[in-house]
């Protein structure tokens, strides 16, 4: 039997999926586009959260939106046409979002959206690797201009650095077993595809049935992990939770969609943090901060999907929304 050619750069990009966007609803209902303020959409994608706020501005709200993947412009900005002289659209990644917005003459803005994570333009698209469904190049790189793809990952990596990645990011039961797999397979010859390293997790993960995850591929965690490790996901938005707040002018909202407990856990702590009136480390017991709170958490618990959204869209199931408002002494 021969097998299906694997895509490639030379093949034509298959026709762009629809990115659904997640509570959209919720979205809408904090940023307040009605409002006719500055948004900042730090993960622009498809453009579809980008789309509603504009529209839901009538006219009279600025967008301003950012993606680190090269492809996805083009699709945000043909999704974004409708809306002339609302919109501006950049290639950069939101934890420089502080010098961007400086470059480009904005001095703070009345939203900032993060719906974190891929899209279903990247994921849908074998040429980009990001999918254990899809035969493809293991790529995974969100901008392919440079950096480690997941293939220069799984080959070059020492056991034990695999394992940590699988353990750390994918939160992978069976990262030992998966680990020293890729490491004997590759001893014959690079593992380039996303099927090969599939392949090598299925037959490493023999999961006795009462820890089988109903549902879930055994490739899962691995690729998760691997995607978060090339894009250095959770150093970008670590880099980013340090001073997000100080983009926000008094009142302005943030809001931050996690897919995931690792990035979700981030969110959390940093809304926390820079709500709270003293960052003074509990074991000095004298508090020697002048630190005010700089804002309101308006979801003390994350906000989910409702059952029906989650039905009508598989991509939102895992996703947690949290908000905070920047309090009206704020810079700005
Ligand atoms: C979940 S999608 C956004 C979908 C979008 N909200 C929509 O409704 O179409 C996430 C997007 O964020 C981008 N992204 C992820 N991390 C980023 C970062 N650190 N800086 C900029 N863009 C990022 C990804 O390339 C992807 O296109």
């Amino acid at each position: 039997m021969q097998a299906a050619p694997l895509p490639s750069e030379s093949m034509p990009p298959p026709p762009a999926p629809v990115h659904i966007p997640v509570m959209l609803e919720q979205v809408l209902s904090f940023l307040q586009p009605c409002l006719g303020g500055d948004i900042l959409d730090g993960t622009l994608g498809g453009g579809g959260h980008a789309a509603a706020l504009l529209e839901a501005s009538r006219g009279r709200g600025r967008l301003l939106g950012f993606d680190r993947d090269p492809r996805a412009l083009p699709v945000a900005r043909q999704r974004l046409a409708p809306f002339v002289g609302q919109h501006v659209i950049v290639q950069a990644n939101f934890s420089q979002a502080a010098a961007v917005l400086r470059g480009l003459g904005w001095a703070g803005v009345d939203g900032i959206l993060l719906d974190l994570g891929f899209s279903s333009l990247q994921v849908e698209d074998g040429r980009r690797g990001f999918s254990f469904l899809r035969p493809g190049p293991l790529d995974m790189r969100m901008d392919q201009s440079g950096g480690q793809s997941a293939a220069d990952i799984v080959n070059s990596s020492s056991e034990e650095e695999l394992r940590r990645i699988l353990r750390e990011y994918g939160e992978e039961r069976a990262a030992r077993a998966i680990a020293r797999a890729i490491r004997q397979e590759r001893a014959h010859g690079p593992i380039a595809t996303t099927t090969m390293l599939v392949k090598i997790i299925e037959r490493s993960v023999r999961r006795p049935a009462r820890h089988q995850r109903p549902r879930t591929h055994a490739a899962t965690q691995t690729f998760q992990a691997l995607r978060i490790a090339v894009n250095q996901e959770l150093q970008h938005l670590a880099l980013f939770l340090r001073e997000g707040y100080t983009l926000l002018r008094p009142g302005g909202r943030m809001v931050a969609l996690a897919y995931h407990s690792l990035e979700d856990r981030l969110v959390k702590a940093a809304f926390r943090r820079w709500a709270s009136a003293c960052i003074c480390p509990p074991q000095l017991q004298i508090c020697a901060c002048d630190w005010e709170p700089q804002v309101r958490v308006l979801t003390p618990k994350p906000l989910t999907p409702t059952s029906q959204e989650v039905m009508d869209n598989t991509r939102a199931r895992s996703a947690r929304l949290r908000v905070v408002e920047r309090c009206e002494g704020g810079g700005g």
